[in-house]
């Protein structure tokens, strides 16, 4: 077998972003609908299953591996499944992408599992649009969260926001003071067409990055990293600062030809473009042979012929791609 994962564009594959949950105690504007409906327990992969297919995955040359929901730290025993996943041979990373809700309790213990960098989103400063926009959160709480996670020693803490035309982007160039400010990097994201959305039209919505990034240059001086992290970001030094602010640009600048991941969602499965529904079903490898580590990776190392050259997202369409980003793992 090969220690290697190659698609057929040549594009070696070695980040794998496992949804460990589809539930979220969040409600997100742009990741769910109001109503949304969480799949059966029984339909999810255990954590056994994750482990075992994150081994087989490592084995095949993968060494990033993060884990996202849903937030992922509303599944039980997710701390027992990091500090498993902590002690694979060849994983280099394991990180972790979460809404923040319920770091003031669990950062520390994430650290000591071994996580080793923080993905946090935070798309608004201001307490009233938080409640807006994620619906069931509170500000002042996933503030708390950050601040603990920055004691916890984190290598790195990223945070995340999704940029909506007309409710946060006039907030850009605050977000990028207050991680500034506390040494933290910052993605802005435009929002992808991944399910249906009932407070918003998305089209209306897009705020592309070009904008968000003349914004900024008002107040800060940008350098250009010529170093690209693999990852869908573009990143900028902020001049004067330790931090970095990313632009992921599904719509303005595509980023699938450096692509070097997949997704294994919540059901197991393994989904090999986000923008495309093009996967195969691990869930049902593992559970019709169990403990059977040739034919699970086998069934991997196939799924990379079916791996699709890009995304083609239109946002001015109704969505293609029906499942949500919390099914997912954004
Ligand atoms: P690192 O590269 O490890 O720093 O993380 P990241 O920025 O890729 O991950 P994160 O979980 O913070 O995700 C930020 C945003 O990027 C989310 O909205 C993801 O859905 C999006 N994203 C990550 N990977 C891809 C991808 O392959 N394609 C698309 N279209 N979006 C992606
Ligand atoms: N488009 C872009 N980003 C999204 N996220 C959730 N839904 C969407 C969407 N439809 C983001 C979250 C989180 C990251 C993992 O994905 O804000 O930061
Ligand atoms: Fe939850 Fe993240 Fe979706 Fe918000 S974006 S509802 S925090 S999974």
């Amino acid at each position: 077998l090969p220690a290697k994962l190659v698609d057929r564009f040549g594009r070696v594959v070695h980040y794998l972003r496992v949804s460990i949950t589809d539930r979220c105690d969040f409600r997100c504007v742009y990741c769910m609908s109001e109503d949304m409906v969480f799949l059966p327990r029984k339909q999810i992969l255990s954590l056994e299953e994750i482990q075992f297919i994150c081994r087989a995955f490592t084995e095949l040359g993968v060494n990033k591996i993060r884990i996202t929901g849903g937030e992922p730290l509303v599944r039980k025993g997710a701390l027992d499944l990091l500090r498993q996943l902590g002690g694979l041979t060849g994983l280099d990373e394991l990180v972790m992408t979460s809404n923040g809700s319920k770091l003031a309790q669990m950062a520390h213990d994430l650290r000591t599992a071994g996580v080793k960098r923080l993905n946090i989103s935070l798309d608004t400063l201001d307490p009233v649009l938080f409640k807006t926009l994620t619906r069931t959160g509170d500000l002042e709480n996933v503030l708390k969260g950050i601040n603990v996670a920055r004691e916890a020693g984190f290598q790195r803490i990223k945070l995340n926001a999704v940029i909506l035309k007309n409710r946060n982007h006039r907030e850009v160039a605050d977000l990028v003071e207050f991680a500034a400010d506390r040494n933290l990097d910052i993605s802005f994201i435009e929002e992808m067409p991944l399910g249906t959305v009932d407070s918003h039209n998305r089209a209306e919505a897009y705020y592309p990055s070009q904008l968000i990034k003349q914004d900024l240059l008002q107040r800060f001086t940008l350098q250009a990293m010529p170093d690209k992290t693999g990852g869908p970001s573009d990143y900028f030094k902020v001049a004067g600062s330790d931090s970095r602010v990313g632009f992921i640009s599904p719509h303005s600048a595509n980023f699938c030809a450096s692509c070097n991941r997949v997704r294994l969602t919540a059901e197991g499965r393994l989904l090999l473009c986000l923008g495309n529904e093009h996967s195969v079903d691990l869930k049902a490898v593992v559970r019709q042979y169990p403990g059977n580590m040739p034919a699970l990776k086998h069934a991997i190392i196939n799924a990379m012929q079916i791996k699709p050259e890009k995304h083609e997202f239109n946002i001015h369409e109704q969505p293609v791609i029906l499942r949500h980003m919390n099914v997912t793992g954004g």
